[in-house]
Order: structure tokens, then sequence, then C-alpha cells
């Protein structure tokens, strides 16, 4: 694709000079006319070597586009598969463990009160390692998303937050495993910015299909003035431009924030 691209622009200023020699060595009439059919030519094979240039270019967009959506597919199914092996690898074995030492602080409650405080105190990291566990798999990639699709991940986002968080629409069905990540890291970065940022009373979460594309909508009634050139917004903007999305993001001082995905779902 690049060669292409270089040889039509070398071929053009090649006959861009030509032209302009033509122009400057006729002087008869005759020569004027041979000079202007020539002229015509040399427009003709100027602007067919713009096309060819214009499509080179559009050509080697497509081939960034889907290079860039391969990347982002063998990211999510990495993901996936991290998530996978933390929850049949490492959080079964924290079970298990919680487990035992339920066991054994039930056989040290009446013999050893310190040794069953120890077990406490033990199963107690447990059980603390095991949240820390799943929050992280749930950042690298949700397991219910995977499992239920978009409404139950939504909900589970929306249930979270700490802003009471209304979940007004979501589709049953399911798209994409690269979507529906997108359309979940959309609403999982919108709600945490409406937890830190927006002071907001409430926020709403909506998503549509509309006309083969899926419409994200998360808005708040909070103070405004989100900067897209932030880095979590910045990230998420690329995201979905990865996708061949478009996220839109109006956030007026003073009057709430509206962040807008639209991603191709069909
Ligand atoms: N819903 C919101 N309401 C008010 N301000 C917001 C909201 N979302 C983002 N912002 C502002 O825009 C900035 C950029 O957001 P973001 O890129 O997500 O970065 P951060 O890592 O700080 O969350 C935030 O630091 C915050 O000042
Ligand atoms: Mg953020």
């Amino acid at each position: 694709m690049a060669a292409t691209g270089l040889s039509a622009s070398g071929n053009g200023a090649a006959i861009a000079g030509g032209h302009s020699a033509l122009m400057t060595t006729c002087t008869d009439a005759g020569c004027f006319t041979r000079a202007g059919a020539a002229n015509g030519a040399v427009t003709g094979a100027g602007l067919a070597l713009e096309q060819a240039r214009l499509q080179a270019a559009a050509a080697q967009l497509d081939q960034v586009r889907a290079s860039r959506a391969r990347i982002v597919e063998a990211c999510d199914a990495e993901r996936r598969r991290l998530e996978r092996d933390l929850h049949d690898g490492a959080q079964q074995r924290l079970v298990t463990l919680s487990l035992m030492l339920g066991r054994a602080r039930h056989r040290a409650a009446g013999a050893d009160p310190e040794l069953a405080a120890l077990i406490d105190s033990a199963s107690q990291e447990a059980a603390e390692a095991l949240t820390e566990l799943r929050d992280l798999a749930r950042g690298i990639h949700p397991a219910v998303l995977t499992q239920t699709g978009l409404r139950g991940a939504i909900q589970a986002l929306a249930e979270r937050c700490a802003v009471a968080a209304a979940v007004t629409a979501v589709p049953d069905g399911r798209f994409p495993a690269t979507i529906e990540g997108t359309a979940y890291f959309v609403v999982s970065e919108a709600l945490a910015n409406v937890a830190k940022h927006s002071l907001a009373d409430s926020s709403q979460v909506t998503i549509r299909q509309v006309h083969g594309w899926l419409v994200v909508q998360v808005s708040d009634d909070g103070s405004g003035g989100a900067r897209p050139a932030g880095s979590g917004l910045r990230g998420l903007a690329d995201r979905v431009a990865s996708v061949g999305g478009v996220l839109r993001i109006d956030s007026p001082p003073g009057s709430g924030t509206r962040l807008e995905a639209y991603l191709p779902c069909t």
C-alpha cells in the first residue's frame, strides 16, 4: 500500500513539471492548440493520479482500522483468558482455604481461645483477599458479561455505583464480544466518573440498539465540566474508535454530564 501511494505522488510531481515546461517553450498558434490539448490531457492525468492517491489512502486507512480492531480483539481474548484462569485457579484455592479455616476455627473454639482468635483473623484475611481478587478479575474482564451478556453486567455495575444509578434499558440479545466489552467499559468508566467527580444526586444508564448501532448513554445531574482530554475519557474514546464507533461527551459546567457511545453491532 505504501508503495502504491509513493509511486502515484512521484508520477504526479513528474507530470506537473512537464506541464510547466510545455507552457514556457511554445510560441506559435498551432503550438498553443497543441499545448491546450496537452494541457487537457495532463489535467486528466493529474485527476486520475489524484484519484489513485485518494484510493490508496482510503485502502491504507481500511487496513489500519482492521489491524487496530484485530489488536483490540486479541487483547480482549487475553483478558477473558486471564479472568478464567483467576476464577478457576487462585479464587478457587482461596475459597477452599476459607472453608478449611472455618473447620479449624470450629475445632479450636472450646479448646484454645487464642488459637481460635488467630484463625478468625486468618479467615478475615482470606475473605478480603478473595474480594480483592474478584474485583481485580472483574476489572480485567467481568465473568458475568461473558456468561449472561450486557443486561446482568450493566445492572451489577449500577448496583455497585456510589451514586444512585438507574438502568432504564439494556437489550436482551448478545453482541460480538468486543462490542459487549466496549459497552461495558464505557458504562464502567462513566459511572466511576459520576461517583468520583460529578457531585450528582442521580445518574441514568440506557443502552439501545438502533439501526445496526448499539447506543450507550450514561448521564448525571451533577456539576458538568468533564474534560475529554483526561486519561480515562481519552482511553475510552480510543477504545470506542478501535471498534469503529464514536464517543460524544456533553458536559457543560453546571448542567450535568451526558456521555454517548455509538458502537457498530451488525
Ligand atoms: N461525570 C463527570 N462530572 C464532572 N466532572 C467529570 C465527570 N467525568 C469526568 N469529569 C472531569 O473530567 C476529568 C477527566 O476524566 P477522566 O478522563 O475520566 O479522568 P480521571 O482519571 O480523573 O477520572 C476528571 O478528572 C474530572 O475532572
Ligand atoms: Mg475517570
